[in-house]
């Protein structure tokens, strides 16, 4: 029921139905447009809305505290100002790779935006074990695209900090430091842990070294302002069909490490590599998939690396900034904090609060176990060896080598 706190709530079909008739003309909305209340996710509200010529639109309305929980864990209504704002950015130097931002009503704490349908949900995608030509690099081009543009490389000093001003999230950073930093490292009563695996976990919870990575890794985020980052880039917020991405639901965004995205990526390809031992289907099958899902990462980390190196040298105006020897060490750091974050990334959807359904697909508890002790390895060698490994090939090489 409606609260003082969340009267802005859309009541009914009907009042979604005019929040889209008062800010798009897109929709015949003359004769009976549907509505749907198509949200999978924990935190909003999302409808879509079809009229009767099959066009439609999707509807995002925050609420001042968790869908799925309710006022017990509010959560600031800014996340949807900062979800528009971030989609309007991001249309800005990957045009076609975002949802088209159609209108952000403050009052109603909602955004109408251009329904992706028509592409596919790639964590789905990847249980399919559908396969697309160019995936990896297109999430490389749009992670170049997109944190160049927004950092220090290309941004005035000024501007930089009007950004940073302007991002600042504290509620939802507030979550990831919790569930992504803290939940999986210990016995935390928020974790979901397959008892096959406690004996695993046991010994990550004891482990003082990953403590101290996962510290730096921590401190990282919570410090270091490098770009407007997504924030929460797993691949159910990438939809995909052959020859295009669109990249949804940023309201995680802020100013943080660029490793943090690129991590999450690399973490949910090696979290479903990890879930095909389990899956079903013939083991040929399986294996084949594991080796698209490496090369895919292999293109988006060259792919990632190619273009930002480029955008640098062709469009960073700082002098400060301008060494060439310097912009390579720091793709270095990129590349060691992407395979930092990714171990946190891995580690939280194996023991943390939330899940991924590669995982969970896997009935039978034995054969999940398997592939979590996978996931579980991969991340203690992304966050222990990550300054180690010095390129993708060698990420590549031990990631097989573990799973061998
Ligand atoms: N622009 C869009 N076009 C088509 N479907 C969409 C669009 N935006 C959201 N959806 C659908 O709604 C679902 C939930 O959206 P979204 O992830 O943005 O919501 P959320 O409440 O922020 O979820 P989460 O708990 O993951 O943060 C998506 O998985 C997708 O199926
Ligand atoms: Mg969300």
């Amino acid at each position: 029921m409606a609260t003082d706190k969340s009267a802005h709530k859309f009541s009914d079909d009907a009042a979604v139905i005019a929040f889209v008739s008062a800010h798009s003309d897109r929709l015949d909305l003359s004769a009976q447009p549907s509505v749907e209340e198509i949200g999978d996710g924990n935190i909003n509200y999302v409808y879509r809305v079809r009229d009767h010529r099959g066009f439609s639109l999707i509807v995002k309305q925050a609420l001042p505290y968790i869908r799925i929980i309710g006022e017990g864990w509010p959560l600031s209504l800014d996340r949807i100002r900062i979800e528009a704002e971030v989609l309007l950015s991001e249309a800005c130097w990957a045009p076609h790779q975002v949802p088209e931002l159609l209108h952000y009503s403050p009052a109603d704490a909602a955004i109408l935006m251009e329904d992706v349908g028509d592409h596919q949900n790639l964590r789905h995608a990847m249980i399919e074990r559908r396969e697309f030509a160019g995936l990896g690099q297109q999430i490389g081009g749009f992670l170049a695209a997109t944190l160049f543009h927004t950092s220090d490389f290309f941004l005035g000093s000024q501007e930089k900090k009007a950004q940073l001003a302007s991002f600042i999230n504290p509620d939802l950073c507030g979550i990831s430091e919790e569930v992504y930093f803290i939940d999986p490292f210990c016995d935390h009563e928020r974790n979901r842990v397959n008892p096959l695996l406690l004996e695993d976990a046991r010994n990550i919870w004891a482990d003082e070294g990953l403590r101290a990575d996962v510290a730096e890794l921590k401190y990282g985020f919570m410090n270091r302002t490098e770009a407007l980052i997504h924030g929460d880039l797993h691949t159910g917020s990438i939809f995909v069909r052959d020859g295009s991405i669109k990249i949804i639901d940023p309201e995680f965004a802020f100013c943080g490490p660029v490793g943090f995205d690129l991590g999450t990526v690399l973490a949910n390809f090696l979290l479903n590599y990890s879930a095909q031992l389990g899956l079903s289907g013939h083991a040929d099958e399986r294996t084949r998939y594991q080796r698209y899902l490496l090369q895919q990462l292999r293109e988006l980390w060259h792919c990632f690396s190619q273009a930002f190196l480029e955008l640098a040298e062709q469009k960073s105006k700082d002098p400060g900034l301008a060494s060439v020897q310097w912009r390579q060490r720091k793709m270095a750091d990129f590349f060691a904090d992407m395979l930092g974050y990714a171990g946190v990334e891995m580690m939280r959807r194996t023991l943390g609060i939330a899940h991924v359904a590669d995982l969970e697909e896997i009935a039978d508890e034995r054969l999940r176990a398997d592939s979590e002790r996978l996931s579980l390895r991969l991340a203690c060698l992304l966050i222990t060896r990550r300054r180690e490994l010095s390129d993708i090939e060698a990420l590549l090489e031990e990631v097989q080598a573990l799973q061998a």
